[in-house]
């Protein structure tokens, strides 16, 4: 049954009004089976019972907004996405509260994002009031899937893509944004343990004016292979570099902890603008530690490990939130970040954006977006 529904959750200007469609899936999950999936949810793995699109065409604009029983995509063989990966996405996730209510963090640094994120790829920007509803929307129907168990979430995964059915080499002139969620546990598998990384240095992830700013599939596509390799050498993740320079890991930014408490990061305008990273500085500038965000090399990380001055390295991004840094693996050399300093700062911090997160902690920034307060009933 198709229930169209006037916008009136967070209404925008008239003249973005949306029409929504609203198709309830008919063959939702069994409460049951939802809920053994919610207790043990892994990552990215399972996915709610619906998912929202909103198509966009250069004669009609963003238009027919759905929230529809979640199911494959029918696609023209020729799309171009298929062919060219003109494709952009977005990672997010859902909160559940000790008194049940529904937070997303920080949704509109995703929105700005994937708008900035489109635009390297000559696709349509959607309006972050779009953006912000279709989550809204998204849990209204799903909220039951927002599991409570310490450190779950539901992860949102909203992405774009070029649709036209056409194979000449131009942006598409149809394009579709969806959002579809997945209950989330930790990202890996052994939790908050330091990770290890290695160089890839006959690698790299991005090149100057290239798409390493943009969240585009691309990007992670190519950094595959690197990551399989740095599997075999016992590492999770991959340290791209730019020359000497620290860029990012493959799906998450990088942060070096000085003796002082004073924490790094890469400056770099081919880095993936993290917002986990962000609020992490902005928490530890809090806190009165210095910050500094500027070009910082391989041999600055060795040489500050060698006499102390650095004394950890963590992770951090929306998926894997933080982690500490164990190990660098470079075929001649190694960083060991294992004393207990090495990751007390960074846990600490964690601690704080995760309360935080998990409304155990003062939204004093206002980070949080509540979004089962005005959902509309549909
Ligand atoms: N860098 C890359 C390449 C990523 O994929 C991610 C994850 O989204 C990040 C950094 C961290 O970004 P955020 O903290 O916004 O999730
Ligand atoms: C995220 O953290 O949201 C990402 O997109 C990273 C990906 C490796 C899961």
């Amino acid at each position: 049954m198709t229930i169209p529904l006037t916008d009136i959750s967070n209404p925008p200007a008239t003249d973005r009004t949306l029409l929504w469609q609203v198709t309830r899936n008919e063959n939702p999950t069994p409460d049951a089976e939802r809920e053994a999936i919610l207790a043990n949810p892994g990552f990215g793995q399972k996915f709610t019972d619906h998912m929202v699109d909103i198509c966009w065409s250069e004669k009609g604009g963003w238009h027919r907004p759905r929230v529809s029983p979640y199911g494959p995509i029918e696609l023209d063989p020729a799309a171009a996405v298929l062919h060219y990966a003109q494709e952009v996405f977005e990672g997010l996730k859902a909160y559940r509260h000790a008194d049940g209510s529904i937070h997303t963090f920080r949704a509109d640094q995703n929105a700005a994002r994937l708008q900035r994120s489109a635009r390297r790829l000559a696709l349509p920007e959607l309006p972050t009031e779009y953006f912000v509803d279709s989550i809204r929307r998204l849990v209204g129907v799903d909220g039951a899937w927002v599991p409570s168990a310490g450190e779950t979430s539901l992860y949102l995964r909203p992405f774009m893509f070029a649709k036209e059915a056409f194979l000449g080499v131009r942006a598409a002139k149809k394009v579709a944004y969806y959002l579809i969620a997945s209950p989330a546990g930790a990202y890996f598998a052994h939790g908050v343990q330091p990770v290890n990384i290695a160089l890839a240095p006959n690698y790299s992830r991005a090149g100057k004016g290239g798409t390493g700013a943009a969240k585009t599939g691309g990007n992670y596509a190519s950094s595959l292979l690197p990551q399989a390799e740095a599997y075999e050498k016992g590492c999770e993740q991959v340290l791209y570099l730019d020359g000497e320079y620290l860029e990012e890991l493959g799906g998450m930014n990088i942060v070096l902890v000085r003796r002082d408490g004073s924490l790094i990061t890469p400056e770099s305008d081919s880095i993936l603008e993290g917002i986990t990273v962000k609020s992490i500085l902005e928490l530890a500038a809090d806190r009165g530690l210095g910050i500094e965000q500027r070009p910082v090399t391989i041999t600055e990380w060795r040489a500050g490990a060698a006499s102390g001055e650095i004394v950890g390295a963590f992770a951090c991004g929306t998926a894997a939130v933080l982690v500490p840094i164990g190990r660098l693996v470079a075929d001649d050399f190694e960083i060991v970040h294992d004393g207990p300093e090495a990751s007390e700062l960074a846990l600490s911090l964690r601690e704080e954006l995760t309360d935080i997160q998990y409304g155990r902690r003062e939204d004093r920034h206002g980070w949080l977006t509540r979004l089962d307060a005005e959902t509309p009933a549909a």
